[in-house]
């Protein structure tokens, strides 16, 4: 089966990866890929919003599935855009079509989703140029910190968690009426803020049924201890030592079973992962947000840890038969640090050569933003983040120790990653 990924990130890579070790693959494509899917498949230089080209690429290059990485071209539509041709809709998209893909898209829908099928998430309301008085009032009935959430996509950044009364009213006006997530912040979700350990849980569903995949644990803030700006992801590990059997058991029946059946209540046929962002409050599931793909970097720590054929599960999701198949796990922790470009998330120069990647044993490496020199037949950095280090061990500790060991020998100018991955837990 010829399959066809599209992304560019860490999160592909570990597709990637696991997609060419099945023997049901015949030739993996990555569209666009980077210096890391170029040794497990071919690269395609295509836009991945760009669904006419991509269908193109599909027929000519004999495509039989295609998995989508990120959650703009869901968002945007895709899987619809394959339903709706004659001879695309043959050819298994997984990710789902728009209308499920908004529980990312669309903080409002997500947060309304789950009021109306009693999945526990902090209280809310959603407000516009229409209400904005409105929204200063409810903030005033709330106590702080403020939590306000663009309602659209705004690439990770659209949250903002506020201490102060009057800098949350003025955020709520630069948001709605000065645009300050573009389009995205039309409408914002202000909600109450909770207080508790967050941790990320992903199932891959085909629609009627669900398979929980090993949880994980990411860590978003540049620096150590958690602290300064967000960024895309700076590692992350599975399992998590607080998801215990029975905390799991909550999740499942009271977000996950809820989750998939609302989403059949509604008319969704949504096949594909379901990313759901989850704090543990005094022991109790909450949902932070849904996102519509798996995490990155959370799935270069649980991709590896999975250990059935994912072609196999991705071709259970197109023929909706997940509940015949199953689906087993590699017993062991895995760490995965991500290596970034000096200045990240803020300017960071790119185009430095890296050396160290070759020869390695002990640990995989995952690139996101990295891409091939092929006048020096090298690699060099193209993004923030650069690569993924990732290690198994029979504990947390021995995971975290075999990738940091590798994290050291790998050099570009400007390197940085954080010593702590895992620190909490
Ligand atoms: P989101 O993009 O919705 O995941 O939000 C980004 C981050 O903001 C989350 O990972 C949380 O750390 C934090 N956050 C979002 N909503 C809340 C909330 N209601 N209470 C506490 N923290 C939150
Ligand atoms: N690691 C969080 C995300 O993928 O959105």
């Amino acid at each position: 089966m010829n399959i066809l990924i599209l992304g560019a990130g860490g999160r592909e890579h570990a597709l990637a990866w696991k997609i060419a070790q099945s023997p049901k693959t015949g030739k993996l494509y990555i569209a666009p890929g980077n210096a890391g899917t170029r040794n497990l498949g071919t690269n395609l230089p295509l836009d991945v919003n760009d669904f006419k080209n991509v269908a193109m690429a599909v027929v000519e290059k004999d495509i039989d599935m295609v998995v989508v990485g990120p959650e703009a071209p869901l968002v945007n539509g895709i899987a619809d855009y394959f339903l709706q041709d004659k001879i695309l809709k043959q050819i298994p998209v997984i990710g789902p079509v728009k209308a499920g893909a908004m529980l990312e898209g669309s903080k409002d829908f997500a947060k309304e989703f789950m009021k109306k099928y009693a999945i526990p998430t902090a209280r809310f309301q959603t407000f516009s140029s229409e209400n904005l008085q409105a929204g200063f009032d409810f903030l005033e009935k709330l106590n702080p910190p403020y939590v306000l959430k663009a309602d659209g996509l705004a690439a990770g950044k659209g949250v903002l968690i506020i201490d102060d009364l009057v800098a949350a009213k003025e955020e709520l006006t630069a948001m709605i009426t000065g645009s300050k997530f573009g389009e995205a912040s039309a409408k914002v979700v202000i909600e109450e803020f909770l207080a508790g350990t967050e941790l990320s849980v992903f199932i891959l569903t085909d629609g009627e049924n669900y398979k929980i995949l090993p949880e994980a644990k990411d860590y978003k803030r540049i620096g150590e201890g958690d602290t300064g700006l967000n960024t895309g992801g700076m590692g992350a590990v599975s399992p998590v030592s607080f998801a215990t059997k029975e905390f799991m058991e909550k999740v499942e029946n009271r977000i996950i079973r809820p989750t998939v059946n609302g989403l059949k209540s509604e008319g969704i046929p949504y096949k594909g992962f379901i990313f759901f962002g989850l704090i543990s409050v005094a022991g109790n599931p909450m949902v932070i947000e849904y996102n519509c793909r798996m995490g990155d970097p959370e799935a270069e720590s649980v991709i590896p840890r999975i250990q059935s054929d994912l072609v196999d599960l991705f071709g259970a999701v197109g023929n909706n038969t997940l509940t015949d198949s199953a689906i087993e796990f590699d017993e062991r922790f895995a760490a995965a640090i991500m290596l970034v470009s000096g200045g990240y998330p803020g300017k960071y120069e790119t185009g430095k050569m890296i050396g160290g990647i070759t020869n390695l044993s002990n640990c995989i490496l995952f690139h996101a933003g990295t891409a091939t020199d092929i006048e020096n037949d090298a690699v060099k950095t193209a993004g923030g983040r650069v690569i993924a280090v990732t290690a198994y061990g029979q504990t947390m500790d021995e995971a975290l120790k075999n990738a940091y060991s590798t994290v050291e020998t790998i050099d570009f100018e400007g390197k940085y990653f954080r010593t702590d991955i895992g620190f909490d837990l």
